[in-house]
């Protein structure tokens, strides 16, 4: 059974530290994280976690003490792996639209480097020649992922270089020498249909063909996870036999096999995040009944930016009459975190719940309207340690020079 953190560690950690406050459970890291590896325990995979989605350092230790590599997408996520303890060969530095210093500095800092273009391909060659291998991205025009925001593998999308370009790719490696080790793709994420996986596998193992020092192929992350109550993660296990069965086949035919690349963030921290929030103000309108909390979208966009569902609970009266309410938030905009929701009669004062606030929760959050990002605090065992704190007035003045 998956780990959970239970109504009363969660009103303990919103009395303690107050809310709005993030609350991450490792216990619950570690579980995703196990699952996962052995899901692929029959082929060579190996996991980068996807730090985007949570960057904390305390989170990324955990993840570095378990085992895992790191995925980057900017030198100050690499610097922040380097802190946690990552060693370089463990780092992927995967940017997109950023110029050839970056990645000379990424060549300085000895972590894998993952180039989107052709442009910064040809000037990397150019400069490095065969002496530091990298992984091309490439776009494979395979449409998945949740909704077309969070959708990068399609034909439109800016990432990667066309599957259609392949052959420029390897006009490059002949002309300047360099080194191409692997193959990325990720073509979105909460991608629920295993064959996108399965059909990314099978076009980079045609394509390997026309590469002589392959020996990676990075698929990426994107595993779904559930954010409604009747709602199915990706089922890796399932994934995890198809892939075996993949790899031993093109072996058996080729002769050849390739280390698989993951780069996993919702399914590694979605499900132990945790964001706790206080109703204000109770309005029963002509028309609606609204709870406005005391956060809004500059701590938790998702509803607002990709039409996110989290699931919300009155924590603090689950015996409730249920009552149909839009759930709001504090920021001057129409600025809402659920619409017709039922929830447990809500009174001012009463701690609310979402779910899944692990990943892309803190991570994207802002200081609109001038307010204070929220602490994070971290469960093990039912211990809680604050892992950053409150931020204050001073902190928001910080850098304006008066
Ligand atoms: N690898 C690459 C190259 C990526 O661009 C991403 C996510 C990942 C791995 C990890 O994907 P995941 O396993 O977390 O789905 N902010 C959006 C999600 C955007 C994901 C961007 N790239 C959200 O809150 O739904």
């Amino acid at each position: 059974m998956a780990p959970t953190l239970s109504n009363e560690i969660l009103l303990k950690a919103a009395n303690e530290f107050s809310t709005p406050l993030y609350v991450y459970d490792e216990e619950r890291i570690h579980f995703q994280y196990s699952k996962l590896s052995h899901a692929f325990r029959k082929s060579d995979v190996k996991i980068f976690y996807a730090c985007k989605a949570l960057s904390n350092i305390n989170v990324l230790r955990i993840l570095q003490q378990l085992g895992s590599g790191i995925d980057c997408v900017s030198l100050n996520e690499v610097q922040f792996a380097l802190k946690a303890g990552f060693q370089s060969n463990k780092i992927i530095f995967t940017p997109n639209s950023v110029s050839i210093d970056d990645y000379k500095e990424a060549v300085d800092l000895k972590v894998n480097i993952n180039i989107d273009n052709l442009d910064i391909l040809q000037q990397f060659g150019n400069i490095y020649g065969n002496s530091y291998p990298v992984v091309v991205r490439i776009n494979p025009h395979i449409m998945a992922g949740g909704n077309i925001k969070i959708s990068t593998g399609h034909v439109d999308s800016k990432f990667g270089v066309s599957i259609n370009q392949v052959s420029q790719i390897l006009d490059i490696k002949k002309q300047t020498g360099v080194v191409i080790k692997g193959l990325h793709l990720h073509t979105g994420s909460e991608i629920k249909d295993l064959e996108v996986f399965i059909n990314g596998l099978q076009l980079m193992l045609e394509l390997s063909k026309q590469f002589d020092d392959l020996s990676v192929i990075d698929l990426g992350g994107g595993f779904k996870v559930p954010y409604k109550p009747d709602e199915k993660g990706s089922n890796v296990e399932e994934l995890g036999a198809k892939l075996a069965e993949m790899l031993d086949a093109f072996k058996a035919s080729t002769n050849k096999t390739f280390q698989i690349w993951f780069e996993p963030g919702k399914f590694l921290v979605s499900e132990a995040g945790y964001f706790l929030t206080k109703a204000n103000v109770i309005k029963e309108n002509p028309t609606r009944n609204f709870v406005g909390v005391d956060s809004g979208f500059n701590h938790l966009i998702r509803p607002m930016f990709y039409d996110a569902y989290h699931i919300i609970t009155n924590i603090s009266n689950p015996k409730g009459p249920v009552k149909t309410y839009n759930v709001v938030g504090n920021i001057c905009e129409t600025d809402t975190f659920a619409w017709d929701r039922e929830l447990h009669e809500v009174n001012p004062g009463d701690i609310l719940l979402f779910n899944n606030a692990g990943a892309y929760g803190f991570e994207m959050s802002s200081r609109f309207n001038s307010r204070a990002r929220p602490a994070e605090v971290l469960v093990n065992k039912g211990q809680l340690k604050l892992i950053r704190r409150r931020e204050t007035l001073e902190d928001l003045l910080q850098g304006q020079i008066l």
